[in-house]
């Protein structure tokens, strides 16, 4: 009974990757391998998560990162998982990430084609409580140059728009550990790991966002500090103007995790809007451009969204200064986005 109701045309991410490979003939494969190697890190990095409390995986690891902030010993775990992880693949030649200083390279693979960055644990404040966190990765494909001279790539090499990243994307760990993941040009799609099977099952095919929804997420502890219009741009949503008959507007719902992955989950699948602005104590924001923004900005997009920074500027465009810049950042919903920019203005 029943029988007929299972799916046995079960769509993995491995198969998912594969299938877009043979779309492209002139593909070699390698994006397919250094794919197999970021959904291992991203399964082990799940494992511990859920295991952290048994394991004395709790607490800070005693150090501080480039941008200051205290490492939590599954930062440091996180981090070590997935630089193994990219070695492993063979086919990543750079990779940056929020918990190392400088760019690591792999030279024993002077021909890998690829470029990561990445956040290994994003929300790492909320690991402790059993919120949902997660990693968020950009990949870039490096130039034609650089890979016909098997040459280490400079860091100014690595300092690129979002735009020219081939494929980004998250996992956040929460009830069950869901990937997002985009390619350059395509669609957004989600999985979820099955930790039965241990394999990511496609089960958020093409995601659109909604393209409005009356939700904002921000740190509103942060609001002395945001700029003018920043204020008046979030109390527009709390004391909305009253309706042609008198009644009151409907303000909007706050909601913030303070885990940006599950925020910007939560706006991909519900829609509204999400912000870290650049205000008077942070003037660049806080949040990082090549590992948290850029990635970020990319999937919004390419679901219908829009990412804009402090300035209003699409976010894609921006270009950092350095591997650890900072942009303020606001992304959601086309047309809470459009509200957003017009309230900028
Ligand atoms: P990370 O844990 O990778 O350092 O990132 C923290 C970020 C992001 O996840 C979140 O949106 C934001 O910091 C929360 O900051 P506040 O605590 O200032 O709200
Ligand atoms: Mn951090
Ligand atoms: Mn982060
Ligand atoms: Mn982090």
């Amino acid at each position: 009974v029943g029988a007929e109701k299972i799916n046995t045309e079960i769509i993995t991410l491995s198969r998912f990757i594969t299938e877009e490979q043979h779309k492209h003939p002139e593909a070699t494969g390698d994006f397919t391998l250094l794919c197999q190697a970021l959904q291992f890190s991203f399964k082990s990095i799940a494992y511990y998560i859920r295991r952290a409390t048994l394991i004395n995986l709790t607490g800070l690891a005693g150090s501080a990162n480039t941008t200051g902030d205290d490492q939590k010993k599954l930062d440091v775990i996180g981090n070590d998982l997935f630089i193994a992880a990219m070695r492993g693949s063979g086919k990543c030649r750079a990779l940056i990430s929020e918990e190392e200083e400088e760019v690591i390279y792999f030279d024993e693979y002077p021909n890998a084609k690829y470029m990561v960055a990445c956040d290994p644990i994003d929300g790492s404040s909320n690991l402790d409580a059993g919120v949902s966190v997660g990693t968020i990765f950009a990949i870039s494909k490096l130039s034609d140059e650089v890979i016909a001279n098997g040459r280490r790539p400079e860091v100014k090499d690595l300092l690129a728009a979002g735009t020219e990243l081939v494929a980004s994307g998250f996992t956040m760990y929460g009830a069950s550990s869901q990937l997002v993941i985009t390619m350059k040009g395509g669609s957004v799609n989600g999985f979820t790991l099955d930790s039965a099977l241990g394999e990511f099952i496609l089960t958020h095919p093409n995601m659109q966002m909604p393209k409005k929804r009356a939700i904002y997420s921000v740190n509103e502890g942060n609001s002395l500090y945001w700029e003018d219009k920043t204020v008046q741009y979030f109390n527009s949503l709390k004391f909305p103007p009253k309706t042609a008959d008198g009644k009151d507007g409907k303000p909007y719902s706050s909601r913030y995790i303070g885990s940006m992955v599950a925020d910007a989950y939560r706006t991909l699948l519900y829609g509204g809007i999400f912000a870290y602005p650049a205000d008077k104590k942070s003037p660049k924001g806080k949040l990082r451009i090549l590992y948290e923004c850029a990635p970020m900005a990319m999937v919004m997009e390419q679901a219908g969204g829009q990412a804009v920074d402090s300035n209003m500027r699409r976010l894609l465009e921006v270009v950092p200064e350095s591997i650890h810049d900072r942009s303020g950042i606001y992304m959601g919903s086309y047309e809470e986005m459009e509200k957003v920019i017009a309230a900028h203005k």
